[in-house]
């Protein structure tokens, strides 16, 4: 949820911040501004709606300042209008900042605030921020100039220790116009460092053009930046080193390419990211490893119950997880939403694992659900595709999906790694604890070592989905069927539909249809049914038949031969392991949802009212 930028080196501050920015919009896309240090007084430019509207305020190109902070919004305290829009300045105009996350105890603060003479312009709970650095900066205990502390930074953190909740600020000021601070919690926040010339963001992505170089700030921990150093500090403003990652990854992989949209490019991107999931963590004849995480055997035999805890459709690739995690190990398995699962006070002692997927890696309820798991002594294993995201450096197993930089909001190639990752490490728990026959697993990584071609194939059928969709972009209403891990699918399907393209949609398990939903079937209305496990097949096409009887149209997914059954149209995907035929069923859904979006004339990267990265619960 929003996306920050700071810039502070020797050249104009606006093209960088802008285009960092841009580039992140996909974490909040309902106002956005900046602000930049001109002539030691702070300049903002901020408007409701995308950020390419900052192009056109006046006095936007007279900007020359080379410090400066931005941000891109996801309202959460305050409808979004310029007024709600960040940077926000207190009082007397001498520090602005921008803020991502909650301030939980605003109210408390504003009315502090409001005692002491402050006035407030806006309904948004980071309002309070910089009015509360003046009025430490004026007010403040003479222990903030303590240890030859700056000023600045002693009004900064006597500010945030009042704060309760979520936060990755920025702060500059013209009373100190050659630094900026920052500072965070529960909230993604990193420093890039150039030569004469240091940069901020919520993303490694949006300053990877610049530099491969990062620090990724922990929780309680301001910096410090001009634009030749970066000084660290805790929470008692102790002065510590921190190493500097290098972020290997191509800054062209957060480009289009040449696509009308990211998600078409993600959807397309599928077949490479699965290879680079599968990377070298198994080959045939082999048994599977990790590079960065090796589980005993004697502590995985002591395990007896797993949870997977995730986010939508995050929790989805979980689903999957539990199937093959049950099959293979024999281990209960438990899948929970984050949101749920952190307050129901789940069973959990330390026999249970507890595996956290998250995509971003900074979604908030994930990661508190994981520190949940801990403080009641399980051992923790995230799944990211974040490197040095907060949740695995909150976990103590970090393992990689390594499908580059999603950006569109609906995630796709997320999915589909994920559970290309859940099935390596449930192979991978099986083979430490014998649990399932060697050959059969054998087999099983046969066939995920065909999925990116059979990916390939897929998308090879996208003009035929195209044409479906066509057809039924004007709906109202969709179903989805399925059984066993295409019930999992399908809770997929419905999730991008509903996303992109507003259409009401729900997925069923097929048997559970004439338990209640059936009474929503009526002519006309469509039905997705997927039907890819041998075994279920007569099942599935049973209930299919049924919404056929009540006037449905359908649309059947499937790797079966089908007896000649009256669908209206069938996709043939290829056949596949049912435990991991998700990754091929799911394509065509997306696609679906992909191309109805587009003939509805919509937004396909910036749904309505969503973003990318959930930081706040
Ligand atoms: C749906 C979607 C969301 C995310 C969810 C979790 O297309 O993208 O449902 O899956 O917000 O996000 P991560 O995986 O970043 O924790």
């Amino acid at each position: 949820m929003c996306g920050i930028v700071g810039y502070i080196g020797s050249g104009k501050a606006t093209p960088i911040l802008m285009d960092g920015l841009l580039s992140l919009e996909y974490r909040g896309y309902d106002s956005a501004g900046i602000a930049t240090l001109e002539k030691n007084k702070i300049v903002v430019m901020k408007d409701k709606g995308r950020v390419k509207n900052l192009y056109e305020l006046e006095g936007m190109n007279d900007l020359a300042g080379t410090v400066g902070i931005a941000h891109t919004r996801w309202a959460t305290h305050g409808k979004p209008s310029k007024e709600n829009s960040h940077p926000h300045m207190d009082n007397s105009n001498s520090f602005a900042v921008v803020h991502n996350g909650i301030i939980e105890n605003y109210a408390d603060l504003k009315d502090f605030l409001t005692s002491k003479g402050y006035t407030f312009y806006s309904q948004t709970d980071t309002e309070v921020i910089p009015n509360l650095i003046h009025y430490y900066y004026t007010n403040g205990p003479v222990s903030i100039l303590e240890d030859g502390k700056q000023k600045f930074l002693g009004a900064v953190k006597s500010a945030i220790y009042d704060l309760k909740g979520s936060y990755a600020i920025e702060v500059i000021s013209s009373l100190c116009p050659e630094e900026m601070i920052v500072v965070r919690k529960d909230s993604p926040l990193v420093i890039g460092k150039g030569m004469s010339e240091n940069f901020v963001a919520s993303d490694i992505p949006a300053i990877l053009k610049y530099t491969k170089d990062f620090y990724l700030l922990d929780d309680n921990e301001f910096a410090v930046i001009t634009k030749d150093t970066i000084h660290f500090y805790d929470n008692s403003l102790i002065e510590h080193n921190k190493s500097l990652k290098n972020i290997d990854w191509d800054a062209n992989a957060a480009g289009k390419d040449g696509y009308e949209d990211f998600m078409l490019k993600e959807i397309y991107e599928q077949p490479t990211a699965v290879r680079e999931t599968i990377g070298s963590r198994f080959h045939l004849g082999e048994k599977c490893s990790f590079d960065d995480v090796a589980i005993s055997k004697e502590y995985l035999s002591k395990v007896n119950k797993i949870y997977i805890v995730a986010c939508g459709t995050a929790m989805h690739a979980g689903l999957s997880g539990k199937t093959l995690i049950e099959k293979l190990c024999k281990i209960p398995t438990v899948v929970d939403i984050a949101s749920e699962f952190r307050y129901r006070d789940p069973l959990i002692d330390e026999n249970t694992l507890c595996i956290y997927i998250s995509q971003s890696g900074e979604t908030a309820d994930t990661i508190a659900a994981l520190k949940l798991a801990k403080s009641k002594g399980a051992k923790t294993l995230a799944i990211s595709n974040v490197i040095g995201s907060s949740i695995t450096r909150e976990a103590d197993y970090s393992i990689y999906t390594h499908a580059g930089p999603e950006i569109a909001v609906a995630s796709t190639k997320a999915y589909t790694s994920q559970v290309v990752l859940l099935a390596i490490l449930a192979m991978y728990f099986a083979e430490i604890l014998g649990s399932y026959p060697q050959e059969e697993i054998e087999k099983l990584k046969s066939d995920i070592i065909d999925l990116p071609t059979k990916i390939e194939q897929v998308l090879d059928n996208t003009e035929e989905i195209k044409n479906f969709a066509k057809k039924i972009y004007t709906e109202k209403d969709m179903f989805f069927l399925g059984r066993g891990t295409d019930y999992n699918a399908s809770l997929e399907g419905s999730l991008k539909l509903k996303e992109i393209s507003y259409i009401h949609s729900e997925a069923y398990a097929a048997g559970e249809l004439k338990h209640g939903p059936i009474a929503l079937i009526e002519n006309g209305v469509t039905v997705v049914g997927i039907i890819t496990n041998p075994d279920l097949v007569e099942k599935t096409i049973s209930n299919m038949q049924e919404v056929i009887t009540r006037g449905a149209k359908t649309l059947i997914i499937t790797n079966q031969i089908l007896p000649n059954a009256n669908f209206d149209y069938v996709v043939n995907i290829p056949d596949t392991n049912p435990l991991v035929s998700p990754i091929l069923s799911v394509i065509p859904m997306q696609l679906l949802s992909y191309y109805i979006s587009k003939f509805k004339g919509l937004d396909v990267d910036k749904p309505r009212n969503l973003a990318k990265s959930v930081t706040v619960e």
